[in-house]
C-alpha cells in the first residue's frame, strides 16, 4: 500500500494535484457503495471535482485560473 500527494507543473508553478493511492484499496462513495478495486486510483485533494472521491482533472483547470488570476493582480 502506498499513499502520496502528487503535485505537478502548472502556469511555471507547481501546485497541489490528486492523492495517488496504490495497492488495491477499498475505495467508497459517500453512500457506502464500494468502487471497483484497482492497483492504482487519484483521490480528489482539491474538493472540485464532480466524479468524487476520484480526481476528474478539475483541480488543474482551477489552480490556472487563479495563478493566471494572480498574475494580472486579481487575486
Ligand atoms: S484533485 Fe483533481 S479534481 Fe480535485
Amino acid at each position: 500500500m502506498q499513499i502520496a500527494l502528487t503535485q505537478e507543473g502548472c502556469e511555471g508553478e507547481m501546485i497541489n494535484g490528486p492523492f495517488w493511492v496504490m495497492g488495491g484499496i477499498p475505495i467508497f462513495r459517500s453512500d457506502h457503495v464500494p468502487f471497483l478495486p484497482r492497483n492504482r486510483v487519484t483521490l480528489c485533494n482539491c474538493g472540485r471535482s464532480s466524479i468524487m472521491p476520484l480526481c476528474d482533472g478539475t483541480h488543474r483547470s482551477h489552480a490556472e485560473a487563479q495563478i493566471k488570476k494572480r498574475k494580472r493582480g486579481q487575486a
